[in-house]
């Protein structure tokens, strides 16, 4: 089977700062992939490439075995990549629907919005994620809505747009103990429909709890990768990430 992403040697320099040097990585399809490293270690750059926000300045880029050239955010988009930044893009005044649909609702011919049917959707995709509170639906606001429930309705956002890859940018790190179980728990369905997370964190008993594989990046270079079956625990893991990262020094 193809993986749905694979980078190939990438490397990405910002004038004399080399945030990412010769990086590989694939992503298969329902594998939850932890991508892990210090400040600075290049994660957020990595990111900004896979959703082509940035051009590599070196390597290739493949989406399912077919090799991607002058890779951009709307072959990113084509590709069902979608990023959910910690809910920076919802909107609190409106309803869960409402940002779901945002930009793409569905419309009559003479451009009235297909209330009914958007509202139906929305409702489907949230329960498909694990909304399973009663008191939530999708005319809900979404400024009532606890921290992790709102980084649920980023995700059904991601996945109304049909995402196969989401990649989910320290979705926990402000989130107390239940908030964070409800995100892994919406983690957790998505990749049981077969799509593919890229979870990146700090916490490392977060990413530890919540992945497949571990990626751990140091300083712009890929310097680990670990299966979960390789690590028993998350000290295990912190072990590992100290003793890669200062025999790289
Ligand atoms: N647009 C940019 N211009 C110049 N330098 C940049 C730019 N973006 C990132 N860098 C540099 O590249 C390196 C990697 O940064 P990046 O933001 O990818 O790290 P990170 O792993 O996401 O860190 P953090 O955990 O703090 O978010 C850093 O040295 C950073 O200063
Ligand atoms: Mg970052």
């Amino acid at each position: 089977m193809e993986p749905i992403i694979e980078l190939r040697n990438i490397s990405k320099n910002f004038g004399g700062i080399t945030a990412l040097n010769s990086v590989s990585l694939e992503v298969n399809e329902g594998e939850v992939v932890g991508l892990i490293g210090d400040n600075g270690a290049g994660k957020s750059t990595l990111i900004k490439t896979l959703v082509g926000v940035h051009q590599p300045d070196l390597g290739e880029i493949f989406i399912r075995g077919q090799r991607a050239d002058n890779w951009n955010a709307k072959k990113a988009r084509e590709a069902k990549i979608e990023t959910v930044f910690q809910d920076r893009a919802l909107t609190p005044q409106q309803s869960i629907v409402w940002n779901i649909f945002m930009g793409k609702e569905l419309r009559y011919p003479l451009g009235f919005i297909r209330v009914k049917e958007q509202q139906d959707q929305a409702n489907r995709i949230i329960r498909e994620i694990g909304f399973t509170s009663k008191l939530i639906d999708a005319k809900s606001q979404v400024g009532n809505l606890s921290g992790g429930e709102r980084q649920g309705v980023a995700i059904a956002r991601a996945i109304y747009n049909d995402a196969e890859l989401i990649i989910l940018d320290e979705p926990t790190t402000a989130l107390s103990l239940i908030e964070t179980q409800k995100v892994f728990d919406f983690v957790n369905n998505i990749k049981a429909k077969g799509r593919s997370v890229l979870f990146i964190g700090h916490n490392i008993f977060h990413v530890f709890d919540i992945s497949d594989r571990f990626v751990i990046l140091d300083r712009g270079k890929v310097v680990h990768q670990l299966e979960k079956s390789d690590v028993d625990s998350p000290e295990n893991l912190i072990k590992i990430m100290k003793e890669t990262v200062e025999k790289g020094e």
